[in-house]
């Protein structure tokens, strides 16, 4: 039986080794003075402490040289919002993917609404940019989103299915490497938000998209952002859901305290991993003095769950397979009723892998 759940804890954990992310888009704000002295100051906002999700600043093309270089490259990746779908050449005004990657920005955002609406990109047009930008080790920030009309006529799903199209004919080493955006024309800038549960909802059907594709384990590895007037009010709620990986902030990007406020919403403590084989749980150092007593937690997580008198669990046992969502659920029960250490699973099991947090 304790083989059994040891082979669950490593099934739950290794489910979740997608990144939580916050991207900002500044979208065509601030100068490059401006935009330099917002860079310095996240850069010292986040220069005590170890954000737990990835930090990723999208700046327009002219900030990208000056801002890569100032801020802490461990802590907050730089992108740009677009890339030209020709390699070089006479394009007047246009900027490559080689050109974004020579200033040291490691991602791209393509496909955002403003520029399939304004600017005419279509899947064809986007098809090319992500490859230019994986060609040039760019990570693209592929954004799917519908149109209020569309959400009004329950159209959503087939409207981010057709705009998926534009990645999936990526090869699936390719496609593991890109970062998806659901952001809702209708939320965006207009304070309006998508609901959690409307988040949720979508967001499990475009990863369910990714697995018919690409099979279950790229899926459950790809990170989805919310995006759509996202802020430290909303995005709690928002980045709570399962499917839900994080955000992709405008507005709230361009101020220091709104776009800190968001990153401080991953505010796991502390981490256990599975090592690369997948058979040993270990801890990573974010749990400090708490690491010693490990060990022993994990012998009482064990003996709790095995005392949890739950159908779920049962049926687990007898050899049936739950969903993973389900079996989560019950390693959250059996964790918050664990005295080892004082820690509880919460939403924490979202981050690379990692299973609990503390609950101070
Ligand atoms: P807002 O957060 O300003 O609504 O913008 C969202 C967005 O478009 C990010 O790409």
């Amino acid at each position: 039986m304790n083989n059994r759940i040891e082979n669950l804890l490593t099934l739950l954990i290794k489910n979740k080794m997608r990144k939580n992310i916050v991207a900002g888009n500044w979208k065509m704000n601030k100068t490059l003075q401006e935009g330099i002295a917002l860079a310095k100051e996240l850069n010292e906002a986040l220069a005590n402490e170890k954000p737990n999700c990835d930090v990723i600043i999208c700046t327009p093309f002219i900030h990208l040289a000056s801002v890569t270089p100032l801020v802490d490259a461990a802590k907050i990746g730089v992108g740009a919002e677009n890339c030209a779908d020709k390699e070089s050449g006479a394009y007047t005004g246009e900027v490559s993917a080689a050109m974004v990657a020579s200033t040291g920005a490691k991602y791209v955002i393509l496909g955002h609404s403003e520029r399939r609406a304004y600017y005419g990109e279509t899947v064809e047009i986007l098809k090319d940019k992500v490859k230019l930008a994986l060609a040039n080790g760019l990570t693209p920030i592929f954004c799917i989103g519908e149109v209020l009309e569309e959400r009004e006529a329950n159209k959503q799903n087939e409207v981010v299915a057709a705009q998926l199209a534009s990645v999936f004919d990526l090869s699936a080493e390719d496609f593991s490497k890109i970062v998806l955006a659901y952001e809702p024309v209708w939320a965006i800038g207009t304070g309006k938000t998508a609901s959690p549960a409307q988040a949720q909802e979508i967001h499990a059907f475009i990863r369910s998209a990714v697995a018919e594709k690409y099979g279950k384990e790229i899926a459950d590895n790809t990170s989805i952002l919310y995006g759509g007037s996202c802020k430290p009010s909303n995005a709690k709620e928002l980045f709570s859901n399962p499917d839900v990986d994080g955000g992709l902030i405008g507005g709230a990007a361009l101020k220091v305290s709104d776009f800190k406020g968001i990153i401080d919403l991953f505010e796991m403590k502390a981490y256990i991993y599975n090592d690369e084989k997948g058979d040993n749980i270990t801890v990573t150092d974010d749990l400090g003095d708490m690491a010693d007593q490990a060990a022993e937690y994990r012998t009482e997580l064990i003996e709790k769950i095995c005392e949890l008198d739950d159908d779920l669990m049962m049926q687990y046992l007898e050899g049936e397979e739950p969903s993973v969502d389900d079996m989560k659920k019950v390693l959250r029960k059996a964790t918050c009723e664990c005295q080892a250490i004082p820690v509880c699973c919460g939403t924490a099991y979202r981050n690379k892998g990692c299973l609990l947090y503390t609950s101070d």
